[in-house]
């Protein structure tokens, strides 16, 4: 008979306090800038798990995360990356930058800063071309010329092979990824408050890229 290990009670206490401490943040930062924060609920287990339990995250050396809030996703990504990798967080709520130092992980390196600058905060932080972006920011929120050069940002800096996850609560995004990565794979997590659609591309090897021109 299969053996299933459940949380502890303390492990379960421990993590509701953390999502209680997490919620009250983002309240807060929403009071402040509602359009820029996009949520009054932090990602549940039900989005958290759907983005970091997968295997292109498992096997990144460098994974960058573009609105990672109070850090939900990004306690989620980091249990599931390597020992010897890196994940460059990148938040444009200041409010949230206590939320992720609080996270004391050698892998993490927590910024404030704008997706829009994805390329120089790369090179800033010498990370490289990352195997995996995720992004929380909420594209339908921003200009459309805003929006169209971050997704060609994230297109130009990750890894040939790489993936693209981002979870949004509409499509917008799709109009401007799929004409460069082609057509998402996309899942509703009906569960999450509010509900979303967590969409992945992934960028074509290179040879795959000029078969295709
Ligand atoms: C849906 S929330 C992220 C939720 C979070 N990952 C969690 O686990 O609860 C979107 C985040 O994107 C951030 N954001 C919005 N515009 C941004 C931008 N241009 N660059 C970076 N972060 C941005 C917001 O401040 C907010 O924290």
């Amino acid at each position: 008979m299969p053996l299933t290990v459940q949380p502890s009670s303390a492990t379960q206490t421990s993590r509701a306090t953390s999502f209680a401490k997490q919620a009250l943040q983002v309240l807060k930062a929403w009071m402040k800038q509602p359009t820029q924060v996009a949520t009054i609920c932090p990602s549940s287990p039900f989005l958290t798990e759907n983005i970091a339990e997968r295997e292109c995250v498992r096997c990144a050396s460098s994974v960058v995360e573009l609105g990672p809030g109070a850090g939900g996703t990004t306690s989620a990504l980091l249990s599931q990356m390597r020992p010897d990798s890196r994940l460059l967080a990148i938040e444009k709520t200041a409010a949230f930058m206590d939320a992720l130092q609080e996270i004391t992980d050698p892998r993490l390196t927590p910024l404030i800063g704008d997706a829009a600058d994805l390329i120089e905060l790369l090179e800033r932080n010498q990370i490289g071309r990352p195997d995996v972006i995720v992004s929380g920011v909420p594209f339908s929120s921003l200009s459309p010329s805003v929006a169209k050069a971050i997704v060609e940002s994230v297109y130009e800096v990750l890894k040939p092979g790489g993936t693209f996850i981002a979870y949004q609560v509409r499509s917008d995004i799709d109009d401007y990824a799929r004409p460069l990565f082609g057509p998402p794979h996309a899942k509703l997590i009906p569960l999450n408050l509010p509900p979303l659609t967590v969409f992945t591309w992934q960028k074509l090897e290179a040879s795959n890229a000029s078969n295709a021109d």
